[in-house]
């Protein structure tokens, strides 16, 4: 029987409930394993899910990056793909893709967003330079280091806070960063690494106040701003939902205004852009696209293909005019709320305000008994997928990994489990599954002991790491 205080989504929000602007044509599907099956896939994976064979999964909210669905007319692209080495015309379609909804200039292909940090990274840092940016990301960090350069994190305080609700917690904290080019000399500082929305925040946006001041900050000094645009698009949801003066603009239109503050950008187009591979770089400088245009025919592939199929080319071409339709976007950060929501309510400690891609839970507080040193965040996705087969990750110590001065754990302020919600590929019935088991894990929380690190990569260890529990 149902009972009365039964709401549906809409009414839970004050609202006439909407749907998903799609409907589903083709399906895969997918099974429960059994808790033993689970027990011997999860001690087979040393306790990391990203070693856990996704047939053993049920729920896979690991990354949203390259797990989305494509719409029929991506598809429909994928079977024009001109696989000519030279001048594919499905690199001119993306190229006018980035120009359009992008606007820049100049458009380099990669294979996925870290080719095209190695590229810019090693063309725009020299040995001993420091790159500020609104905290860090694992891949982008590491090409930094590796091209001689230094990340400062100038974030506002509030991201460091779990339950801080500054509505733009990606926000540059422009004094800080005023305060470190006056202290170090622009000359010093390789470039501003902005990324909107930040991922290691929580999928915090950042506001167009801030990234307009950040524009005029720069130019004080002459600083170049290059972006992260790989989730710009549910940045500019948050803006149009949240700022004053964009409510009435479209997603597209804030979109590009933002990028119109920075000089260039770089993508992992296996996120907001729709596509299960793909990357590239955008810029507005002729000198910098030469540059890149050199050195893609190295690492990736001519600079018309730059390791993508042609058919690659053109289902991301598509996806970029899909990503940005406004319909799309509240429905896809809807769908990260409602879970949000969901456990807010029930009291489980999370990142908040809920990002636009993922729910992280927050694993200092889910297991407050736990030091850093035994990987609460890492247990935490162990235990999850124990329960339900649902799969996280670890985002909190084990991620930031060593400082190579040092070669001292690094020791996050934020000790997090990510679940991301792939686009476009569960529904609010699957999101309901993810809450309830999230809430069994929650009620036993007293009895999780941790971890230990019984194998350790040298780099991005986070994706090969082993562990032990602790008995
Ligand atoms: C913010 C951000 N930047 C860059 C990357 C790297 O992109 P890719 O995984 O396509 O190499 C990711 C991937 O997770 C990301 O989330």
């Amino acid at each position: 029987m149902i009972k009365k205080a039964v709401q549906t989504m809409g009414q839970q929000f004050g609202r006439r409930s909407w749907a998903e602007p799609w409907k589903i044509k083709m399906v895969e599907p997918i099974r429960v394993p059994s808790r033993g099956q689970r027990k011997k896939a999860l001690i087979d994976a040393g306790y990391n899910t990203f070693l856990l064979p996704s047939e053993d999964v049920y729920i896979d909210l690991l990354t949203d990056s390259g797990t989305s669905a494509m719409s029929d007319r991506q598809w429909a692209g994928i079977m024009m793909g001109d696989e000519a080495y030279a001048g594919s015309r499905n690199f001119y379609h993306l190229e006018e893709a980035v120009q359009k909804y992008y606007g820049y200039r100049y458009v380099v292909p990669t294979h996925q967003g870290r080719g095209a940090e190695h590229m810019i990274s090693q063309i725009c840092i020299t040995q001993g330079q420091l790159v500020p940016g609104n905290m860090y990301f694992t891949t982008t960090r590491l090409h930094q280091e590796m091209a001689g350069g230094t990340f400062v994190d100038v974030i506002i305080k509030a991201a460091h806070d779990p339950t801080d609700l500054h509505p733009f917690k990606g926000d540059v904290d422009l004094v800080k960063l005023e305060e470190l080019i006056k202290k170090e000399g622009a000359d010093k500082i390789a470039y501003v690494s902005l990324a909107g929305t930040v991922n290691m925040a929580g999928g915090q946006p950042v506001s167009m106040g801030n990234v307009k001041a950040l524009r005029v900050l720069c130019d004080k000094y002459g600083v170049k701003v290059y972006l992260d645009a790989t989730r710009m698009a549910e940045n500019a949801y948050f803006i149009q939902q949240q700022e004053e003066g964009y409510a009435d603009k479209s997603i597209a239109e804030i979109l590009k205004e933002f990028c119109s503050y920075t000089d260039a950008a770089w993508m992992s187009a296996k996120k907001d852009n729709l596509v299960n591979i793909g990357g590239w770089l955008a810029v507005n400088d002729r000198d910098l696209f030469d540059a890149l245009r050199n050195m893609v025919v190295v690492y990736e592939g001519l600079h018309t293909y730059g390791g993508m199929a042609g058919r690659d080319m053109e289902a991301l071409a598509i996806g970029i005019s899909e990503s940005v339709q406004d319909d799309h976007i509240r429905a896809r950060v809807a769908q990260v709320q409602y879970l949000g929501n969901l456990l807010i309510e029930w009291g489980v400690p999370i990142m908040r305000p809920p990002g636009g891609h993922a729910i992280f839970l927050d694993a200092k507080a889910f297991y407050s008994h736990l030091s850093q040193d035994v990987f609460p965040a890492q247990i935490l996705a162990a235990e999850l997928y124990l329960d339900s087969g649902v799969r996280s990750m670890e985002r909190g110590i084990v991620s930031a990994g060593r400082d190579p001065a040092t070669g001292d754990h690094r020791r996050p302020a934020l000790e997090l489990t990510r679940l991301a919600i792939p686009r476009r590929v569960y529904t609010q019935a699957h999101m309901d599954v993810v809450a309830e088991a999230i809430k069994t894990v929650y009620d036993v929380r007293d009895q999780a002991k941790g971890l230990k690190m019984v194998y350790e990569p040298k780099v991005l260890r986070f994706f090969q790491a082993r562990f032990e529990p602790i008995a």
